[in-house]
């Protein structure tokens, strides 16, 4: 197995599903806290740790929130997505695709220029010094009320060369995607591409309506929609990645056991699967410690890992020059793996 981890990290993938506040570090998260005279409800790095024991998607949130909260200067946002490219680029991510949630700093009384730039800054040197592209999407919270998110796309038209999508996430369970119709016609009309939260502790009817109402073109998690074969095989035919999270699902309960994780399944299925690490701060590792969790746990082999690492650039919102470029990236990799130690991946 040792084989299949030097595989992961020598392939080169892309990140599609990552929430830039779930790559806050504690150490980082105490860091900021100090400089900006803010207090943590945790009294050290080792007793925040120890909060990481999640019974469900709202538990964690809460946790996630909270430790958001020491974020207030633009400083604090590209310091926060600078880390996130460091540990990316360790892990080979040649493209990144990032989630941020401007709510929860708007309703601080955070403006969203400042969360807006701070990152953006960070995205920028990204690709000047590592050559890791990456594009930012605007998430929704749904457990807040339509016009929240109405005035947050509002806010969001000035930086439309900056945010490329619009996601929807926090508590799912009595927040149908429906909720946000309006909000995600009008962010299409836009020129925005639509993603969204569904499946994850929801039922297939989400990812359904994530489908039909909002018009998706990507389901983040989508596990649930194992549950309808209607809506498998519509997902297949028209090719709708899911971003897969592996780690998150085991930390938040969606999977009892690494082994019963539908990843393999889905697989077979020939859904678009992508492997992804969501809050990595938060769930235990980066997008290589979920592959080879997820692969140790259900048997994988090389030619899966690569299928996983090659669907990453296919599902990515880059246009096709970009994605055949990180894909001839990928099969360079391969051969020069087989070259140096004389076996096939
Ligand atoms: N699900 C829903 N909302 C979130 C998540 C998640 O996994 N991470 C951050 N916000
Ligand atoms: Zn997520």
């Amino acid at each position: 197995m040792s084989n299949l981890r030097s595989l992961v990290a020598k392939v080169p993938k892309a990140e599609l599903h990552l929430h830039i506040e779930g790559t806050l570090e504690p150490e980082l998260a105490f860091a900021i806290a100090e400089r900006n005279g803010l207090a943590l409800p945790y009294s050290s790095v080792a007793e925040l740790r120890a909060a990481y024991r999640f019974a469900n998607l709202q538990e964690f949130l809460d946790v996630y929130y909270a430790c958001a909260g020491v974020l207030i200067e633009s400083r604090d946002f590209y310091e926060l997505t600078w880390a996130y490219l460091e540990r990316a680029r360790d892990d080979n991510i040649r493209h990144a695709e990032i989630f941020f949630d401007p709510q929860t700093h708007t309703a601080r009384g955070i403006e969203f220029p400042t969360v807006v730039e701070g990152i953006c800054g960070a995205l920028e040197d990204g690709w000047r010094k590592f050559g890791m592209s990456s594009r930012l999407i605007l998430c929704f919270l749904r457990h807040l009320d339509e016009s929240d998110a109405l005035e947050t796309l509002a806010a969001a038209m000035p930086y439309r060369d900056r945010v490329v999508g619009v996601g929807l996430d926090s508590g799912e369970r009595g927040n149908p995607p429906r909720k946000f119709e309006r909000v995600f016609h009008r962010a299409r009309e836009a020129g925005l591409v639509p993603v969204a939260h569904a499946g994850e502790e929801g039922p297939a009817e989400y990812v359904r309506e994530a489908l039909d109402v909002l018009e998706v073109v990507r389901i983040d998690h989508g596990n649930n929609a194992l549950d309808d074969p209607d809506l498998v095989a519509e997902l297949v035919r028209r090719q709708i990645p899911l971003t897969v999270c592996p780690l998150s699902n085991l930390k938040l309960c969606v999977v009892d056991d690494m082994a019963s994780h539908p990843l393999k399944r889905m697989l077979e299925l020939g859904l678009v699967v992508t492997v992804n690490s969501d809050d990595p701060a938060y769930f235990g590792g980066y997008v290589n410690d979920n592959y080879v969790a997820v692969a140790e746990a259900l048997g994988l082999g090389e030619a899966d890992v690569v299928k996983l690492a090659r669907n990453s650039f296919e599902a990515s919102l880059l246009d096709e020059a970009d994605r055949t470029r990180l894909s001839g990236e990928l099969t360079a990799a391969l051969t020069s793996l087989e070259r140096s130690d004389g076996s096939k991946p």
